[in-house]
């Protein structure tokens, strides 16, 4: 058994709904079943650079932010303790030990770090440094290998789906072709799964590499077979430029370039969606909010049992703990030939790639 009287929770990383449902879900398990006190630390790990922003989680304090988007404690994807940056931006510095100095002088006896890979990396860094961590898998593009899903995952999708059943109708309405940019970084399941729930015709993903022209051929032999009236094409983010791109990307939108290439590929009419942060905002789907709450119940049971240097997992549809050492650093991409992509291709959908079936 642990002995413990306070802990600390941190949100890092991108913000994803179902953050708030996590804050909640601890910080009522730690203080109805275990009379501990809860600080909540703000903006990720900074809160512990600057300790006198840290603040008392109350019952009262998280009443009503079940539904909530985003997080009450704030987030940074910039502030790593390991690495943090001096205010003029000048130089990299290590700044841990401070960071857990002012844990100490704030009471804490155990922290839960909520984020995805990098705020995990962090957490197991400070738990090599003596920290008790538990960690709670979060991230809406879904790509962390020790945990089946990520919460926040289902609401993006929620979004994504919602976006391409209204640009459906426009489409159809110009007979246009409608390229739809998603999130996701390096790996493509918001664009895969959304893209199925939404109907799309085109899937692009960065673990499929395709060409434009085979794209163009696909929007081709679908107006040749008089289906033609709109092709709605989603592009992950995180696509590689396909070979004959000719336009050099300079971190614009890629699913911009895309849409031009097709445009003057196919001779159709094109428009492009970027659809951005809204994949990130929203009130939670009610599946997001009960495996938030049960990620966060169990990551005050880990503590409560002195297992640290765990991260809360979904496996087999369970709840469990796996090593942080083991699920950092590990993407789970879209397997090119898994059941999912088996299954876009088998009711047509098209990768733009060599194996298409139109
Ligand atoms: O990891 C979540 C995510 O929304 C990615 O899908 C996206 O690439 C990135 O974060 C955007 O980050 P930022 O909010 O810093 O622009």
């Amino acid at each position: 058994m642990s002995n413990i009287r306070c802990i600390g929770i941190a949100t890092g990383g991108g913000d994803a709904p179902g953050l708030n449902a996590v804050i909640r879900a601890a910080t009522k398990a730690a203080i109805v079943e275990h009379k501990w006190k809860v600080v909540g630390i703000p903006d990720g790990f900074d809160g512990l650079i600057w300790p006198e922003k840290s603040f008392e989680l109350t019952l009262d304090k998280v009443s009503g932010i079940l539904p909530r988007g985003g997080t009450i404690l704030g987030t940074t994807n910039r502030g790593n303790p390991f690495h943090y940056k001096k205010e003029d931006g000048s130089d990299l510095h290590d700044i841990s030990d401070q960071v857990i100095a002012n844990a100490k002088q704030l009471g804490i006896d155990a922290i839960i770090t909520i984020g995805g890979d990098g705020s995990q990396k962090i957490g197991y860094e400070l738990f090599q440094k003596g920290m008790k961590i538990v960690g709670v898998p979060k991230t809406i593009d879904n790509d962390l290998s020790a945990t089946e899903l990520t919460f926040g995952f289902d609401t993006a999708m929620h979004t994504v789906t919602d976006a391409i059943d209204k640009i459906h109708t426009t489409g159809a309405s110009h007979h246009r072709v409608m390229v739809v940019e998603v999130m996701g970084r390096d790996c493509g399941w918001i664009a895969l799964a959304g893209g199925i729930a939404g109907g799309a015709h085109v899937i692009l993903i960065p673990e499929i590499p395709f060409t434009i022209k085979n794209v163009c051929d696909y929007i081709a032999r679908r107006e040749a077979s008089g289906r033609g009236d709109c092709t709605i094409v989603v592009v992950a983010e995180g696509v590689k430029p396909p070979p004959e791109f000719k336009e050099n990307r300079r971190g614009g939108s890629i699913g911009i370039l895309i849409g031009n290439a097709i445009e003057r590929g196919s001779k159709k009419e094109v428009r492009v969606s970027v659809l951005g942060h809204i994949q990130r905002g929203g009130s939670p789907s009610p599946f997001d909010r009960v495996l938030a709450t049960r990620f966060g119940v169990a990551a005050v049971e880990l503590i409560a049992g002195g297992e640290f240097g765990k991260m809360v997992a979904l496996r087999s549809s369970k709840v469990v703990a796996v090593d942080m050492a083991d699920a950092i650093g590990k993407l789970k991409a879209v397997r090119p030939h898994g059941e999912l992509v088996h299954t876009a291709r088998a009711i047509g959908i098209g990768f733009g790639d060599e194996e298409e079936n139109c």
